[in-house]
């Protein structure tokens, strides 16, 4: 099972996501990646702040590298997770004819969290309320899955 996450930027939510869901899901046998809807900050690693928060939980971000969404991902993935409506409205008008490829907004798999999004952290600031949402999210998707 291929699953993208995809964010705005790809430095914060969705390297999070890949990050997170790596780590829960060793023994699961997906294969994970992250892409951002805009391209500013393709080449960079996770947003510094944000590798902070998420290193002292164990989570290392430093080898991820930011990349835009393309396309050509419909095809490449089984799955895709945003992280919030404008995420999911992006993603979908890339979609080429006649690809049937699932999105899903990450906080989907969490209804018992009243989240319709991930909100972002590099606009509130809380990293940390961050993690604990795709905590959760994630092992909701890895039951999902499983
Ligand atoms: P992300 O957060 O979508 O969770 O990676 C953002 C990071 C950077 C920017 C926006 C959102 N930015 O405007 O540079």
């Amino acid at each position: 099972m291929r699953v993208l996450f995809v964010c705005l930027g790809n430095i914060c939510r969705s390297p999070s996501a890949e990050g997170v869901t790596r780590a829960m899901a060793q023994t699961v046998g997906l294969t994970l990646d992250s892409a951002g809807t805009a391209g500013w900050h393709v080449g960079n690693p996770p947003y510094a702040p944000m590798q902070e928060a998420a290193l002292k939980r164990g989570y290392d971000l430093s080898p991820l590298r930011a990349r835009q969404f393309t396309a050509a991902d419909f095809d490449s993935f089984d799955l895709i997770i945003a992280m919030d409506a404008t995420n999911l409205s992006d993603i979908n008008g890339l979609r080429p004819i006649g690809n049937d490829t699932p999105v899903r907004v990450f906080t989907d798999y969490a209804p018992e969290t009243g989240a319709d999004h991930v909100p972002d952290p590099y606009y509130t600031r809380d990293f940390d309320g961050c993690l604990d949402l795709i905590e959760t999210c994630a092992t909701a998707l890895i039951r999902d899955l499983a």
